[in-house]
């Protein structure tokens, strides 16, 4: 459910036509629904009921302060994996007893950044990074609150480059030697042990794999209580897939079906459950809107040539990823259809939006809205071929507000510098 739908003829994003948008901001523009938002991580916050928990929003999907700040009065921590995640989490309202530090790569001085702010935990992925952060606290005269992160070997079913639970993937730390691990972190004098988590991939259309990896951890939990170690958070991760392509090629489980899973792997185990959900919460609740820059007919293919570009929304490049493609003026019912290609202006073959896809008759000038484009949309954009980082906007009822504006190309060319020899 989200609230971008057509109103007497034309998309709106909640009670605002997204040609106003077009109008006042241009194209191409990100454009966020607050009320989409909330009720995501409601519906997840809800499902959740009975178990001691915490949301964290994984930055990485939607790190827009409006979207962050959004989920941040609702009660949302944050799960980041750099300082400057972590940065944009606090500045956005969320404590830092709120925010997860996961990530492979964690620099010294990230470390020292985290553990100077009063971040809540740190997911560890290494036996040498557990090391490096105990040398670090003993100087700064901290104690690191740690979670174990560990690969449980569990394939998620999901694309290859999003995989990330499986033996060979460089996350975490393989689940036979986590025991090991945790014993030798109780003797390290900067760390203390508060918990365990697991992240086995993203956009799972499955329950079973969650399933498989929970209850892997649901027997090292007991394992280490019994050993005296002191787990009391279990981190899940985040996973959980959202609709692309409604009804047709992914059906992902309701958040409700999943927190039962849940409660049945790991509810008992009297721990607080920490949950990453990323694309859950912001997926549906953001749009790409673009205008069509002109039509091309080629000598065996259309095309239709818009104003965004891969560098702007990367995931059908990257990941022969689906997006909805919506004409932003609704087709009369039972209008014709043709097989078009939707394509960007970048000088690649991949910048392709859409191929072969069945649209109705369009013309240069025309607005279309690239649905499910909230998460890892914006966030994973370049200025790949000299194109300035696009707008932002959030949308409440009908109100609507630029939460980063475009640069102009001169802004974006001052970010650099000429070296001094070459005056
Ligand atoms: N926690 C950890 C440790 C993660 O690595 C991720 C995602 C998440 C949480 C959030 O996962 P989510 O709930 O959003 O599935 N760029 C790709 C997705 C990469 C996900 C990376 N890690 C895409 O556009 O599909």
């Amino acid at each position: 459910m989200n609230h971008f739908q057509y109103r007497n003829g034309v998309l709106h994003a909640e009670e605002v036509p997204l040609p106003l948008i077009a109008q006042q901001v241009g194209t191409p523009v990100y454009v966020y629904s607050q009320a989409t938002l909330e009720r995501h991580y409601k519906v997840l916050d809800q499902a959740l009921d009975g178990a001691d928990h915490l949301v964290c929003f994984a930055l990485k999907a939607n790190p827009s302060l409006g979207v962050v700040a959004a989920l941040a009065a609702l009660g949302a921590g944050a799960d980041v994996v750099s300082e400057g995640e972590a940065r944009i989490a606090m500045a956005a309202g969320i404590a830092p007893e709120k925010i997860v530090f996961s990530g492979v790569g964690k620099t010294e001085e990230e470390l020292a950044f985290a553990l100077e702010a009063g971040i809540g935990q740190l997911n560890l992925e290494s036996y040498e990074e557990l090391l490096e952060l105990s040398h670090i606290a003993e100087r700064l005269g901290k104690k690191a609150r740690i979670a174990l992160r560990v690969n449980p070997d569990v394939d998620a079913g999901t694309h290859a480059k999003i995989t990330t639970g499986l033996k060979e993937n460089k996350f975490g730390i393989e689940w036979t030697q986590a025991h090991n691990v945790y014993k030798q972190a109780m003797k390290l004098p900067g760390i203390e042990v508060v918990g365990v988590a697991v992240h086995i991939g993203s956009q799972l259309t499955d329950l079973q794999p969650f399933q498989d990896a929970f209850l892997r951890l649901r027997d090292l939990v007991a394992m280490l209580k019994a050993d005296g170690i002191p787990i009391r958070h279990i981190d899940l991760g985040g996973g959980l897939g959202v609709p692309y392509e409604p009804g047709v090629n992914e059906t992902p489980p309701l958040p409700g079906d999943y927190a039962k899973v849940v409660k049945s792997c790991v509810g008992d185990l009297g721990c607080k459950l920490v949950f990453e959900p990323g694309r859950l919460l912001v997926g549906n609740a953001g749009i790409l809107l673009t205008r069509i820059v002109r039509l091309k007919e080629g000598s065996v293919k259309s095309f239709v040539v818009v104003d965004a570009g891969m560098n702007d929304l990367m995931r059908p490049a990257l990941y022969d990823a689906y997006h909805d493609i919506m004409p932003v003026t609704e087709p009369k019912p039972g209008a014709a259809k043709r097989a078009v290609d939707v394509v960007g202006p970048i000088c690649e073959s991949s910048d392709v939006f859409a191929a072969g896809r069945l649209l109705p008759m369009l013309y240069k000038g025309e607005l279309l809205a690239f649905g499910t484009a909230g998460a890892y949309g914006a966030s994973m954009a370049s200025e790949y071929n000299g194109r300035p980082l696009i707008p932002e906007v959030m949308v409440k009822g009908g109100q609507f507000a630029v939460t980063r504006p475009r640069p102009s190309y001169d802004s974006m060319i001052a970010m650099q510098r000429l070296p001094d020899w070459m005056g």
